[in-house]
């Protein structure tokens, strides 16, 4: 868990600090006040990344030279363990981990781990596949580091046969190792989707429940993962991956060089989204939308504490806005179980839940901070 955290000329804060409950966190205030950019300086210890913009700069106050993020966080063993990332308009980012300089920003990664919703994850249900494979992509990149591998191995292979489909009729000497960039293709991309088939068993298992619950039994959620045809994505077997891969691609080898586009493999794979038997992407309503993207991630949150041992942060970006009651209600009651951050405009329920903290935020300041007192034992 994160313990406290300061942050210096980072978006629009000049100089803040707070100190969090191990629970629930409120994060309060008007529009425009900061409420987004906390959860950002958060993510960024957890992630070294910024989930809004890729530039350092652009995470700087706007005409600063440079600033930090800084976390205490709280090892499961009790250690305690002090994360900074520094921020230059000029120069690029210096790590610290206890004081000492890492060679990489992402070597802080691995201390603290995020589950994160905000708006833009109702993608999910109402975007497009690529956005649902980069979920894929990067949940199962946290939990199983050779996924990663396999992935940047598929994208350079996959990026290198796209090129060959493209110039082998102005350059017909690019045809003979397609076949080579083929099989790399299949044995990468089995990979790939014995992992995704594998993890998603799983992630839909948790994702019906929680959205089962959270609509009152009334709403059945479904995700079933679509791949390259042939492959039987509810027995995941690496041996019959691979090979229908490679049936496909003989199948569809003159197609590819005709069209000159990449007709199989990982790369086209989907998360097909149902609520009661319907296609979520375009008849759910913008609550069942958000209740399903929320089930998603909190089968997320589930499935890493279950794989790591710990629950991860989850953070939440203004996820109770056009929920009704009851929907608030459970989504409030199901935080429990591992720090949480929830940002939100108006009051709601869960203050007066046992060691929750309110932090009201104005103008990039803590205005006030109250704790609710703990339940008795
Ligand atoms: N680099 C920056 N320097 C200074 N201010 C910035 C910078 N980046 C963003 N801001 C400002 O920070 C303010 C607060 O943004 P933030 O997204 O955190 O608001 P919020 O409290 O989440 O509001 P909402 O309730 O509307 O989501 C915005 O007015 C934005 O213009
Ligand atoms: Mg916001």
């Amino acid at each position: 868990m994160i313990e406290s955290v300061s942050l210096s000329d980072f978006r629009n804060y000049s100089s803040f600090s707070a100190d969090f409950s191990p629970g629930l966190n409120i994060i309060r205030g008007q529009n425009a006040q900061g409420k987004t950019n906390l959860l950002e300086a958060l993510h960024l210890l957890a992630s070294a990344r910024s989930f809004r913009s890729a530039r350092d700069r652009d995470m700087l106050r706007f005409g600063a030279e440079g600033g930090f993020v800084r976390g205490v966080v709280v090892l499961p063993d009790g250690r305690r363990s002090e994360l900074e990332a520094r921020l230059f308009a000029r120069k690029r980012r210096e790590s610290f981990r206890n004081g000492a300089k890492l060679r990489r920003a992402s070597d802080f990664t691995g201390t603290l781990s995020a589950v994160l919703f905000t708006p833009e994850d109702l993608e999910l249900v109402r975007g497009g596949a690529e956005t649902r494979r980069r979920m894929l992509d990067l949940c199962i990149s946290q939990l199983r580091p050779r996924y990663a591998g396999a992935l940047s191995d598929f994208n350079r292979l996959y990026a290198h046969k796209n090129r060959i489909l493209r110039d082998f009729r102005e350059n017909p000497s690019l045809l003979p190792p397609l076949r080579d960039f083929n099989a790399g293709l299949s044995e990468t991309g089995a990979a790939l989707i014995y992992y995704r088939a594998a993890f998603i068993l799983k992630l839909r298992e948790r994702a019906r429940a929680v959205h089962l619950e959270c609509s009152g039994s009334a709403e059945e959620l479904s995700l079933t993962y679509k791949t390259v045809r042939g492959v039987d994505a509810e027995n995941p077997d690496r041996r019959t991956i691979l090979d229908a891969i490679l049936t496909r691609q003989e199948e569809l080898y003159d197609a590819e060089l005709s069209s000159g586009q990449c007709l199989v493999g990982a790369q086209r794979d989907d998360v097909e989204i149902t609520i009661n038997g319907v296609a979520a992407r375009n008849f759910a309503s913008q609550g069942q939308a958000r209740t399903a993207a929320l089930s998603m991630k909190f089968a997320e949150r589930d499935l890493m504490s279950e794989d790591t041992g710990r629950a991860p942060l989850l953070l939440l970006d203004d996820v109770l806005s056009e929920l009704d009651a009851a929907r608030r209600a459970y989504v409030l009651e199901r935080i429990g179980g591992g720090q949480a951050f929830i940002t939100c405009c108006e009051p709601i329920e869960a203050e007066s839940l046992s060691g929750a903290r309110l932090l009201e935020i104005d103008g990039g300041s803590l205005v006030s901070c109250i704790s609710t007192f703990p339940a008795e034992p």
